[in-house]
């Protein structure tokens, strides 16, 4: 089988070798390191560092974890991100995958790219933010946002995307009838919906799925010789 994620092998390697779990890269030599292969240096946050992905004709990105990246979180990434881009599709961009830290590579993520307005105080908007947060808190679904600034855009078309990866939500209470009759009543294509409420049902076992790899994780850490 074909390996999936990021297939500039070259900037994967170099980010492995450079990346640094307690600080960020330079910005200099982010850029530096990504003209050297193809690629342009998107940005970084706390958490990763962000560059173009040429195989998708830059119109993707990779993000590389400095930390650990774990499997649970990983996949809990993944299908949140997905129910919100289904959901509201111009305010979350599409993740295509995320995998997590392995031994001999950092976690990352690829997702499709969101390109800003040049200048977003002259573009009207369309699709805001703050009308995701009124209509999940109508539908009590509710979900932690890193609301620092760099962590929202607006685009060409007035959409207001959030760019940080979701990493938790009260999913547990999560009422998927209700969210369905949402979708309904705003003619969302049948397939969507049929798609959210799997995800909804992934999302729920995703804890029981990984209790016993959380703990095997907990006792493994417990016996290195740190
Ligand atoms: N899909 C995307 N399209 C365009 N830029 C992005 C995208 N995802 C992230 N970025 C840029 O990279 C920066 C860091 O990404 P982010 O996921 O916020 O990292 P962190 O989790 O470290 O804060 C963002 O602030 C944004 O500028
Ligand atoms: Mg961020």
């Amino acid at each position: 089988m074909p390996e999936l994620g990021p297939k500039n092998t070259a900037l994967f390697s170099e980010v492995k070798q450079r990346i640094d779990p307690n600080n960020k890269f330079d910005d200099q030599a982010a850029i530096e390191m990504a003209e050297k292969h193809g690629e342009e240096f998107i940005g970084q946050g706390g958490e990763c560092i962000v560059f173009s992905d040429s195989q998708h004709k830059h119109d993707k990105v990779v993000t590389f974890n400095y930390k650990e990246l774990t499997p649970e979180q990983a996949t809990k990434t993944f299908y949140l991100q997905r129910f919100f881009s289904t959901l509201f599709p111009k305010n979350f961009p599409h993740f295509s995958l995320t995998a997590p830290t392995s031994k001999d590579k950092p976690g990352v993520t690829m997702r499709d790219r969101v390109y800003p307005a040049k200048n977003r105080d002259l573009v009207k908007t369309e699709n805001s933010f703050f009308d995701v947060i009124k209509t999940c808190d109508n539908l009590g679904v509710k979900f932690i946002v890193d609301d620092s600034p760099d962590n929202f855009t607006k685009d060409d078309q007035g959409d207001e995307y959030y760019l940080d990866s979701l990493k938790s939500a009260n999913f547990s209470e999560w009422d998927a009838e209700r969210i369905k009759q949402y979708m309904i009543d705003n003619h969302y294509p049948d397939s969507q919906i049929c798609r959210t409420e799997k995800i909804i049902d992934k999302i729920k076992t995703l804890h029981d799925t990984y209790k016993q790899d959380n703990e095997d994780r907990e006792e493994f850490l417990k016996n290195c010789i740190m």
